[in-house]
C-alpha cells in the first residue's frame, strides 16, 4: 500500500528558501476595489455588457477552493421569465428588483466524487504530474469526503478520527452531511466574493443576497437535494440612494485577535 504523507514539510523545512521574483503588484488598485464595494440595492438602468459578466465570473473560478474540488457552480439566470421568478424568490427585495443581472452561486458538495474523478483524468494525462498529486486524489480524497452509501461510514469516520486524534494532530471533519456542506459552502462564498470584487474592479455594483427562498430558487434552477444555494448576487451599476449609508464596521479590536 502506498503511504501517502500530503503534509511532510521536513524537506521543506531543511532547504535554504528564497523568495520567488513576481512582477510588480499596484496594491492601491486593490484596496480602492475593496474599499469603494457596498453592497448596492438600487441600481441604475444602465445596462452591464455581458464580457464583463463573463470576465467576473472567470475571475470567481480562480478562487481557492478546498482540495481543489471546485464544489461550486454559478447560475447566470439570463430568460426574462426565470429573471422574474427569481426577484420573487428573493423576497422581491430592491437589490434583486432593479438589478440588472442576476447570478446564483451554488455550493455542490454532492459533486465532489465527479469532481475527483475528473482530477484524477487530468492529473494522470499529463506525465509530468507529481505522484503525490494522483495519490491524493486516489487515496485522501476518497477517504476524507467519501461518507458513505447512506452516511454509513460515518460513525467509523468519527471514532477513527477520534482515537487517532488522542495521539496526534487529525482532521475531525468532515463527518457528516452538515459538515460536507460547511465544506462546499466555504469555497463557494470565497468564489462569490471574488466575483463581487471583479465586478467592482470592471467599474460596476453587486449586492449578496441571502434573504430569499432556497427551495423555489433550488426548483427554478433545477437542482437537486444536495445542491445547496450560497447567495444569488444581483449586479448593475448603483443608482443615486442605492447604497444605505457610510459604511459601517465594529472596532477591528473586537475582531483582529493576535495571540
Ligand atoms: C451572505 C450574505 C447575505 C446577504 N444578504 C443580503 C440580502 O438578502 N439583502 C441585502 O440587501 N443585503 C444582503 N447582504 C449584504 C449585507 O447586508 C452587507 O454586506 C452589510 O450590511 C455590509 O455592507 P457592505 O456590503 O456595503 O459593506 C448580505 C451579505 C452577505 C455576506
Amino acid at each position: 500500500m502506498v503511504k501517502v504523507k500530503m503534509f511532510d514539510a521536513s524537506d521543506a523545512l531543511k532547504a535554504r528558501k528564497v523568495a520567488v521574483e513576481m512582477p510588480p503588484i499596484n496594491s492601491k488598485e486593490f484596496y480602492d476595489v475593496v474599499d469603494s464595494r457596498r453592497s448596492v440595492r438600487i441600481y441604475a438602468d444602465d445596462p452591464v455588457p455581458e464580457e464583463v459578466m463573463r470576465r467576473a465570473m472567470e475571475a470567481a473560478l480562480k478562487a481557492p477552493t478546498s482540495s481543489n474540488l471546485q464544489v461550486w457552480e454559478i447560475h447566470w439566470v439570463r430568460s426574462d421569465d426565470k429573471k422574474k421568478a427569481l426577484i420573487k424568490a428573493c423576497l422581491g427585495q430592491p437589490a434583486a428588483a432593479t438589478a440588472q443581472e442576476l447570478v446564483v452561486f451554488v455550493a455542490r458538495p454532492d459533486l465532489w466524487k465527479r469532481n475527483n474523478g475528473w482530477m484524477i483524468r487530468h492529473l494522470e494525462s499529463n506525465s509530468e504530474a507529481p505522484g503525490k498529486a494522483i495519490q491524493y486524489f486516489k487515496k485522501i480524497t476518497k477517504i476524507v469526503y467519501n461518507q458513505g452509501p447512506l452516511g454509513v461510514f460515518r460513525p467509523f469516520k468519527w471514532l477513527w478520527f477520534t482515537v487517532r486524534g488522542f495521539r496526534k494532530p487529525t482532521p475531525r471533519e468532515p463527518i457528516h452531511k452538515g459538515h460536507m456542506d460547511t465544506w462546499a459552502h466555504k469555497t463557494t462564498a470565497l468564489a462569490a466574493q471574488t466575483f463581487m470584487l471583479a465586478v467592482r474592479a470592471e467599474g460596476f455594483d453587486s449586492c449578496p443576497m441571502e434573504g430569499l427562498d432556497s427551495k423555489r430558487v433550488k426548483r427554478l434552477l433545477g437542482l437537486p437535494r444536495g445542491a445547496g444555494i450560497n447567495m444569488a448576487i444581483s449586479v448593475g451599476k448603483r443608482a443615486e440612494g442605492g447604497v444605505y449609508g457610510p459604511r459601517f464596521r465594529f472596532d477591528a479590536k473586537h475582531f483582529i485577535i493576535e495571540q
